[in-house]
């Protein structure tokens, strides 16, 4: 598995990581902490040491099961997780990270991100916090998640930002416009969420699929009337590409996405050892240029054809209602 470095952090993750929030079983429809805890065995043993987790999913117990998976071998791998919700001054913060270092059964995280900006609070006490935690040794890098450029460039006034995690696919490729080139200039990393766009990349959805009771994801953007369809469409010629290769739909495309530049690591929402399994064979064959150029051409089109989106459950639209960013 190839491996990359963080920022400017020397802290070393594999280009394909586990997301962990379908093992907090909520929003996707369950889960079963036995399988996830030997999909994070695996996933270690096929050289994948990056995990990403977060309170918020599952009320805590995505990390707990990923305690779990990692007790008497911490030390393999690379944790992140995030703080949820709005108030992040010190005193939140210390308190938020004390439980997840409790869930996580570990005394240091290595990346602590903020989970979503808060359109209400300042960034600088949050930064400073976190630098303060980081020369404690509670947390080895800083990240943000789901920051636009503006809120990267005030956040990055009062810290060092290591690494950024956005959205980013064949199909959801907005960060391209102004986000991903300015993570190049500042050697911030990034490390792309939704990297299988919710599993329309896996060509296992359809449009008379039955979802399990609690999968959440046809409440996404990419679920409504309008855009279902050109996904599945756009599927279907990327599905022609891998077949061509040899490869699956879900190598082909996070192959594309992990070979853009400024990209770290895909981040995959697998929970089963037979995902994580085809998802560690994005390596290990031949990407000709050809076949790259007719990927990019196919999503192209697509992605020309969508309007504007901040965010893929349009939390923006609800956040824009509260009134203009405000300069902290
Ligand atoms: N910072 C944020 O705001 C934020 C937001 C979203 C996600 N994330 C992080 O990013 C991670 C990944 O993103 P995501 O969960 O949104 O979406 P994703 O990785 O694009 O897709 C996850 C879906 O892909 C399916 N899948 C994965 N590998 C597969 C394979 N080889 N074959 C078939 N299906 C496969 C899973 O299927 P099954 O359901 O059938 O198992 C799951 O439904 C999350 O787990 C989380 O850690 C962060």
């Amino acid at each position: 598995m190839e491996k990359r470095v963080i920022g400017q952090t020397g802290i070393e993750v594999s280009a394909i990581s586990l997301g962990c929030w379908p093992m907090g079983g909520d929003y996707w429809g369950g889960a079963d902490d036995e399988e996830s805890i030997r999909t994070i065995h695996k996933a270690l043993e096929l050289g994948i040491n990056f995990l990403d987790t977060a309170p918020a999913y599952g009320r805590g117990h995505s990390e707990e099961v990923v305690g779990r998976a990692l007790a008497g071998r911490r030390h393999e791998a690379v944790i992140s997780t995030k703080a949820s919700g709005a108030g992040h001054a010190e005193e939140d913060l210390r308190k938020k990270l004390a439980g997840s270092l409790e869930r996580l059964q570990t005394d240091y995280v290595d990346v602590y991100f903020i989970h979503w900006p808060s359109r209400e609070e300042p960034l600088a006490p949050t930064m400073e916090a976190l630098e303060k935690l980081r020369a404690e040794g509670l947390i080895r890098a800083i990240g943000v998640s789901n920051f636009d450029v503006s809120m990267l460039e005030m956040a990055s006034r009062h810290g060092r930002v290591d690494i950024l995690q956005p959205p980013y696919n064949l199909i959801w490729r907005f960060i391209e416009e102004d986000v991903l080139p300015y993570c190049v200039e500042h050697g911030i990393g990034i490390s792309t969420y939704s990297s299988l766009a919710q599993g329309l990349l896996t060509g296992t959805i359809r449009l008379n699929t039955r979802y399990a009771p609690g999968d959440m994801r046809p409440r996404s953007v990419l679920w409504k009337s309008e855009n279902l369809g050109k996904c599945l469409y756009t599927v279907e010629r990327l599905r022609a590409v891998a077949k061509e290769l040899g490869v699956t739909l879900a190598q082909l495309s996070l192959r594309w996405l992990v070979s853009q530049p400024g990209v770290t690591t895909a981040l995959v929402g697998a929970r089963t050892v037979a995902e994580i399994s085809e998802n560690a064979g994005t390596f290990g064959w031949e990407m000709p240029e050809q076949a790259m150029r007719q990927v990019q051409e196919i999503s192209d089109e697509l992605y020309r054809s969508f309007p504007y989106y901040y965010d893929m459950w349009e939390n923006w639209m609800t956040w824009q209602k509260r009134g203009p960013q405000r300069e902290f």
